[in-house]
């Protein structure tokens, strides 16, 4: 079965074309993000109109590299929600009218789901099975006892862990999105500012992340007023630690109480170098549990991941 996948939740055009919810025919991203960068962050209108202007040109690649044409299409699917209205728009009103056209069946998939699916590429299932999403607007510990159930355990009450990760880079000058960056300066740091580890005593699985970035906002502008230096590399390996510390802790303990078969990370901060080895560390101690990381290139928004979930929304009745 082959299916098309559409994303344009955010800021990155995408395309996807998979066969049987496994194999990756095509994979094609436009990111927006050098666009974006000289605002900070991602603006709604400018992402939309982009996405505009891209999507067929993106879709065209898609074929191309697949060798496929739509006739090959046995399904369409295509990011609904969660996402910034206009962006999503431009996706769905494309999917639909491919769908119309050449009389393909189409489903619409979430997100969060699609970045829990990026991991169906690497390793098959195994159930119950715990995801822990860690993207740019989301941070969430999943509990699925079958496919495409869901059950949320908790999730941020604030701010999301990519976001932190962007908020605190830009107070540092770097550019958006600044989690790859601060991950790489954090491997080079050591942990020698005092942060705290937020972990919500009586939300087990629930996470805050704000504060944490008030306090390095804080410690920031007190040395700068006091005119001492900053180490950089130190200050991200410190933040870094109090990220990770938090997400591995949380989600071992989440893993150990419903006797899950395996973790899956989920989202842009998968691609976290400090977070993937603490997450192998730990997840290796508990019996019998399969950890499961997206590839680099699947971690960020990507169609190949919608295409997957949509494969599975298909054919499970
Ligand atoms: O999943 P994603 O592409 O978009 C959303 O659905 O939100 O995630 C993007 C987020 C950004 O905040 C980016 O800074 C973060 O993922 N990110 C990272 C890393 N790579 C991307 N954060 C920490 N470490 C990384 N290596
Ligand atoms: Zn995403």
């Amino acid at each position: 079965m082959l299916v098309l996948g559409i994303e344009t939740s955010c800021d990155e055009t995408a395309v996807a074309i998979v066969k049987d919810g496994k194999a990756v025919l095509a994979n094609v991203v436009y990111s927006q993000i050098d666009i974006h960068k000289e605002y900070g962050g991602v603006v709604p209108e400018v992402a939309s109109r982009n996405h505009a202007r891209k999507i067929t040109l993106v879709l065209e690649e898609a074929f191309r590299k697949a060798k496929k044409s739509l006739s090959d299409i046995d399904l369409v699917a295509v990011t609904h929600h969660p996402g910034l209205i206009g962006s999503l728009l431009v996706g769905i009103n494309g999917a639909k009218a491919l769908s119309m056209a050449y009389n393909i069946p189409y489903v619409e998939v979430n997100h969060i789901h699609g970045h829990i699916y990026a991991n169906y590429l690497e390793d098959d299932f195994r159930f119950p099975l715990l995801a822990l999403v860690v993207s740019g607007g989301h941070t969430e510990l999943v509990l699925m006892r079958q496919h495409l159930d869901f059950y949320l355990l908790g999730q941020t009450l604030d701010d999301a862990v990519g976001e932190t990760y962007d908020k605190v880079g830009r107070v540092l000058g770097l550019d958006y999105p600044a989690g790859p960056a601060l991950d790489k300066l954090a491997l080079s740091g050591e942990i020698n500012y005092n942060l705290p580890l937020i972990y919500l005593d009586k939300d087990k699985y629930h996470f805050s992340f704000s504060g944490l970035k008030t306090a390095v906002l804080n410690l920031v502008n007190t040395k700068k007023m006091q005119n001492e230096a900053i180490s950089f590399t130190d200050l991200a390996a410190s933040f870094q630690n109090s990220v990770i510390r938090v997400l591995v802790d949380k989600t071992v303990a989440a893993a150990k109480e419903f006797k899950v078969k395996q973790v899956v990370v989920a989202g842009g901060v998968a691609a976290n170098r400090g977070l993937r080895s603490a997450m192998k560390n730990e997840v290796s101690k508990l019996n019998d549990v399969v950890l499961t990381f997206p590839s680099l290139y699947y971690c960020t928004d990507n169609a190949a991941m919608i295409a997957v979930a949509g494969y599975f929304q298909y054919n499970t009745k």
